[in-house]
């Protein structure tokens, strides 16, 4: 399959907001925040231009990825920069194809390409390995709530990238979603049925 990774125009938020409101629909929660996330990040300092990345097939958008600046800040309040990567969608209909795979390694090349020291990431930690992906206790990086689980992965974007990265993790700001906001953002969309979500997410 021919497929084609660049840069998300502006032309394309609306596309890809949409992209990925279909594919977390009911999947993690009832409904989804993540296209809301990834409006907010948009609109952030946190945001990396060339870290907004779209997969084409045809021409048309099947997936989507994006990765920002996040912190790590350790008990000296001593900050690190470091990515934060997500939302991350392929297209139902394109799923299990490995463009997923293609679009990371990209998005991960892209990173190296710019300089950041490492990404961190929430996800399925089957699937992320592959990547490189370990879970971050082993960077000494926790949650910003002091914990570890295993689907908080971080992965070096060079050698020893992360070696004096020590500390609790900190996604921007802007990916928490008010309840107001998020009420008024869903009017942009077509109405879609909330229900159980399909995956639990074991912590
Ligand atoms: C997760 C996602 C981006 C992967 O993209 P993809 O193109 O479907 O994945 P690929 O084809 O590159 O990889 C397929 C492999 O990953 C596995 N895989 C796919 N999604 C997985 C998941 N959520 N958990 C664990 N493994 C998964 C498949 O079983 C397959 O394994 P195999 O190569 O051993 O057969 C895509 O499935 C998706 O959009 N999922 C819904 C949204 C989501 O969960 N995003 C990530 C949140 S962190």
């Amino acid at each position: 399959m021919k497929l084609h990774i660049r840069k998300t125009n502006n032309t394309e938020f609306y596309k890809t907001e949409y992209l990925t409101r279909e594919t977390f629909w009911n999947l993690y929660n009832p409904g989804c925040t993540e296209h809301l996330m990834l409006h907010n990040f948009r609109q952030s300092n946190a945001y990396v231009e060339q870290l907004d990345l779209v997969v084409l097939h045809e021409s048309k958008i099947i997936g989507h990825i994006i990765s920002t600046k996040a912190k790590v800040i350790n008990d000296g309040n001593i900050e690190h920069e470091i990515l934060h990567v997500g939302p991350f969608s392929i297209d139902f209909m394109f799923q299990n194809k490995s463009i997923g795979t293609q679009l990371l390694n990209y998005s991960i090349e892209e990173a190296k390409k710019i300089g950041f020291n490492g990404m961190i990431l929430f996800g399925t930690p089957g699937y992320y390995h592959r990547f490189g992906f370990k879970n971050a206790k082993e960077y000494k990086i926790t949650t910003k709530e002091g914990v570890n689980f295993e689907p908080f992965m971080a992965l070096e974007l060079k050698k020893n990238g992360l070696a004096n990265v020590q500390g609790k993790f900190f996604v921007d700001k802007s990916a928490k979603v008010n309840k107001d906001q998020l009420c008024k953002f869903e009017k942009r969309f077509p109405a879609k049925e909330k229900s159980k979500p399909q995956i639990k997410i074991h912590i």
